[in-house]
């Protein structure tokens, strides 16, 4: 019986969070700091003529003006991910609106951002292109995504299916919009430099600042305790921590950046713009013929970046005749990267609306239409899944939503004068694993010292790493600390993918099983101990005692055994890695969402009046922060499909509105009744913690579950997100 694994427990970073004890990036104290302030070009293609920096290097306070013009040469960046250039301060070239093209270094912020504003610069513009629309003929095959190949034979099949659906589906560009602003500190002591950085990787970043500063990366310690949301903005090394790095080293001082929130739009990436062209061919009882989804996203011409907006949706629905190719067009923007759910969400928007405009016209329940083409079996591998309830997840939303009443007929339900609509779709995401490490210190008192690079960005890694060491070194939670964010501490993955927990837990979980035979083994040096004979799969920790599983009156207290043994402590540090099993299997996290939205028809507006989204991911470690996350899904759901779109003036190629105010996200007002359910799966193949990815799935289906929803209530199909009112008006 778990003590803690299971059980609801509130964060054990709480207090310091709210208590502003928790020390974010640019919050280190460092002496003799000074400050820096980017500028950012203004046209988005050509080249710089002219750069006048002497008005802003005569400014109060100023110590440096860093341009292309006086930037040392960068190194050919890169993390263990693959090449990162760094490009920005190296050339006279522009190739985005927003891109770094001077680095104001002053005794204070205010005047780094006074000097900022004085510096001239004249450009030879060229003819631009930010408009995904516009340069779809030029869109290369993804290469990742190229690797798949078709099932089947896909357009055979569609032209021969009896039923045939057709349509395009829009998502603009989309904007992270984290509270913490991205952030770096840099110091050199000697040849060694030290960075604080908002990231989701110290790791990546330590390598990418070697790559760019050329020296050995273990003459860097990275830093990231706490992260205030990144959501996939601080999963790639950004270009600021280098810049910061270079100009700390130049000015043999400790420097700091912080972006502004306008500077984060051009800073650190975003969810690409999408076209998605769908095609769903089918027999008259539902069953799916053949897919063809082909999507194209934008990228930069600096950099190739893919969100594999195709690979989820293979895999989710059983049909024979699938093609599903992306392609990536090079446009002038800044290059966009992972964000929330990246790919999956945006492609099973297209693939579930277009399924629910296959049930109509099939006249088909859109939920049996799914039931009908359920994937018993990993349909791109024929592998069985290592588990999957979704079947449950479908039931069990459909009952408590109350799915059975709907009225199927578009504008039939009504509540006084809004119309009632009624939508559900599918969600999907991965169950990954990565190679991570973790050691723990474990002392004669009782107390634990638990640390892993890994990061926190909102998730609660913080107080699940916790709950697992306490449960398996059979401690209290308030005995175990447990550390990230340093590169100091043993390796661990990128915060992201919703890896984490299997990752760096099953890390965890390992090095705690290392403690405890570590102590078996102390044990047994005791010719009479009551653990003689007994194999490391036969004991466990509980209370302070080391005992038999099976017969726990058989044990030995620990304190005891290590003041005996002349040890203060112990340590272990386990690297744990996917088991060869997993490969055997299929492994996928799955849910259902069934939506009630209520629309004005006067006004056009849209309320997601009732959620009920239904989780299938594996063993929930702490549901109170996992039901967190899942209703945090949904918040980015109805965000996503309602309001969220990055606004760009395609004649500057500039982005309009780089604000909060201007960049909309649901606030309170806009969120009403959601209810998240989990269906636990007992899943021994996954990894020995039977967890699988959740944070990001919670959103997945959202978008097409209310666009459906809409639908239903107002009959107009809306294929391009986000589904604002002039589009319903
Ligand atoms: Mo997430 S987009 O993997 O940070």
């Amino acid at each position: 019986m778990a003590r803690y694994l299971g059980k609801e427990t509130t964060r054990v970073d709480g207090i310091a969070k709210v208590t502003g004890k928790a020390k974010y990036a640019a919050e280190f104290q460092v002496p003799h700091l000074s400050h820096g302030f980017l500028v950012l070009s203004t046209i988005a293609k050509g080249r710089i003529t002219t750069m006048d920096t002497a008005a802003a290097e005569q400014a109060a306070g100023v110590i440096r003006v860093f341009t292309h013009l006086n930037t040392p040469p960068f190194g050919e960046g890169r993390d263990m991910m693959g090449p990162i250039p760094h490009w920005a301060l190296q050339s006279e070239r522009i190739h985005f609106n927003g891109q770094p093209i001077a680095l104001v270094v002053a005794e204070t912020f205010e005047q780094a951002r006074h000097a900022a504003r004085l510096v001239q610069v004249t450009y030879q513009a060229e003819a631009h292109v930010t408009d995904l629309d516009r340069v779809l003929d030029r869109a290369l095959p993804d290469a990742a995504t190229q690797k798949t190949q078709p099932r089947g034979n896909p357009q055979a099949a569609l032209a021969a299916s009896a039923v045939q659906v057709r349509a395009d589906y829009h998502i603009p560009i989309e904007h992270h919009n984290p509270i913490e602003p991205h952030a770096a500190i840099a110091f050199w002591e000697g040849d060694h430099l030290t960075v604080f950085d908002k990231t989701q990787q110290v790791n990546g970043v330590r390598d990418h600042l070697a790559s760019c500063l050329k020296m050995p990366a273990d003459k860097i310690r990275v830093i990231s305790p706490f992260v205030g949301g990144a959501f996939g903005a601080s999963l790639k090394p950004n270009y600021y921590p280098s810049l910061t790095a270079m100009a700390a080293r130049e000015l043999k001082r400790p420097v700091k950046v912080v972006f502004t929130r306008a500077q984060m739009f051009t800073g650190h990436g975003y969810r690409p713009q999408t076209l998605q062209r769908m095609a769903l061919g089918a027999d008259r009882s539902g069953k799916l013929q053949a897919i063809v989804h082909e999507a194209f996203h934008n990228t930069s011409t600096l950099e190739e970046f893919s969100d594999g907006t195709t690979q989820f949706p293979r895999q989710v629905y059983a049909c024979a005749n699938l093609h599903a190719p992306l392609k990536i067009a090079a446009t002038d923007l800044a290059t966009p990267t992972w964000m929330r759910a990246p790919g999956a969400v945006s492609g099973m928007f297209a693939l579930e609306s277009a399924m629910d405009e296959l049930a109509y016209a099939l006249k088909l329940d859109p939920l049996d239409l799914r039931l009908i083409n359920y994937a018993e079996v990993d349909p791109e591998s024929g592998k069985p899944f290592s588990s999957k309830a979704l079947r449950e997840c479908y039931r069990i939303g459909a009952e408590k939503f109350g799915w059975k009443n709907r009225n199927p007929e578009p504008r039939s339900m009504r509540d006084g004068h809004l119309l009632v609509g009624w939508g559900m779709a599918t969600g999907v995401w991965g169950a990954m694993q990565m190679p991570a490490s973790a050691s723990i210190t474990y002392r004669a008192d009782g107390t634990a010292d638990v640390a892993s690079a890994t990061s926190d960005i909102g998730p609660g890694t913080y107080t699940v790493m916790t709950m697992i060491a306490a449960e398996f070194l059979g401690l209290k939670l308030e005995q175990v600390h447990f550390q990230l964010g340093d590169t100091r501490q043993p390796k661990a993955p990128p915060q992201g993918g919703s890896f984490t927990t299997s990752s760096v837990g099953s890390a965890v979980h390992g090095a705690a099983l290392a403690i405890a035979g570590r102590l078996l083994a102390l044990a047994q040096q005791d010719a009479d101990s009551p653990l003689k004979g007994a194999a490391a799969a036969d004991v466990e920790m509980a209370d302070g005692f080391l005992r038999l599983r099976r017969e726990p009156v058989r044990a030995v207290e620990i304190a005891g055994l290590m003041r005996r043994s002349g040890h203060d402590a112990i340590t272990e540090v386990f690297d744990s890695t996917p088991s060869p099993e997993r490969a055997k299997y299929a492994s996928l996290a799955h849910g259902a969402q069934f939506v009630e939205v209520k629309v004005d028809p006067d006004l056009g507006t849209v309320k997601v009046s009732r959620v009920i989204e239904i989780t299938a991911c594996g063993k929930i470690l702490n549901p109170m922060a996992s039901h967190s996350q899942e209703i945090g899904g949904v918040v980015w759901g109805i965000g996503m499909a309602l309001e969220e779109a990055t606004e760009i003036d395609h004649r500057y190629g500039r982005i309009m509105n780089a604000s909060l105010q201007h960049y909309h996200v649901p606030v309170n007002a806009d969120i009403h009744a959601i209810e998240t359910i989990f269906v636990e799966e007992e899943d021994t193949i996954v990894n020995p913690l039977g967890v699988k990815g959740m944070g990001e799935l919670g959103m997945v289906g959202i978008p097409a579950a209310i666009a459906n929803a809409v639908f239903h209530a107002t009959g107009r199909r809306i294929r391009e997100l986000p589904i604002t009112p002039d589009k319903l008006l």
